[in-house]
């Protein structure tokens, strides 16, 4: 498996992965009608809009297995308006659902953090679904902590219910730290 920084080219895998991640991982916590509207041409259509504007501040990072993307992740400045501008956000992070669990999205979370910490941002945050506990562990498992913010978003019938995690760039609380050293041992570095 290969991790680069995102180009034009992978726009197509991009919205596969986060059409499929989302219509089969999210079944159950957001309403079917939502899901089944998904599709992989309108996600393209609005990175490639997204992209063509020159404004994002948005760095992408895809997983790759033969040339294939399996996974993603995009961070940049935090949008939240009590954000200081030393604070960036983990916007989105998904994996294809048959390849989950192998480690894929932890060596993304690594890479993107150190390309945030490199950029002079001293913490970080993300949003995710309070009905997530899954990936709710996998945050607090690599470092990532609540720090109490909430919010519910209105979208098309139903809205989504956010918690708000946090982590400080640079120093690893221990549970990090031991994370860190494990898969220093696994990739033999
Ligand atoms: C969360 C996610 C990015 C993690 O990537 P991953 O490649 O599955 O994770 P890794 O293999 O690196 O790490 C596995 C760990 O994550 C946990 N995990 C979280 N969600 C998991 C899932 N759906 N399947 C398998 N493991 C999952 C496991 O418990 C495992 O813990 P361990 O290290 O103690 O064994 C990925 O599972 C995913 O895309 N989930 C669905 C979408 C999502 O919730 N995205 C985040 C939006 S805020």
């Amino acid at each position: 498996m290969e991790i680069t920084i995102a180009t034009l080219e992978d726009v197509t895998g991009i919205a596969k992965v986060h059409v499929e991640t989302w219509q089969k991982y999210y079944r159950g916590q957001v309403p079917d009608f939502y899901l089944d509207s998904l599709s992989v041409e309108k996600r393209v259509h609005k990175l490639e809009e997204m992209l063509a504007s020159g404004e994002s501040e948005t760095i992408s990072l895809v997983a790759k297995e033969n040339g294939r993307v399996i996974g993603f992740c995009d961070v940049g400045p935090s949008r939240d308006k009590d954000a200081t501008a030393k604070t960036g956000e983990l916007y989105a992070i998904y994996v294809l659902p048959g390849e989950m669990g192998r480690g894929v999205g932890s060596q993304l979370m690594k890479r993107v953090l150190n390309i945030l910490m490199d950029r002079g941002f001293t913490e970080a945050t993300l949003w995710v679904f309070k009905s997530n506990g899954k990936t709710r562990r996998f945050y607090k498992q690599r470092g990532w902590s609540e720090d109490g913010a909430t919010k519910i978003t209105p979208k098309d019938g139903f809205s989504y219910d956010e918690v708000r995690y946090n982590i400080r760039l640079g120093f690893p609380p221990i549970s990090s730290a031991i994370w860190m050293r494990q898969e220093c041992v696994r990739n033999l570095c």
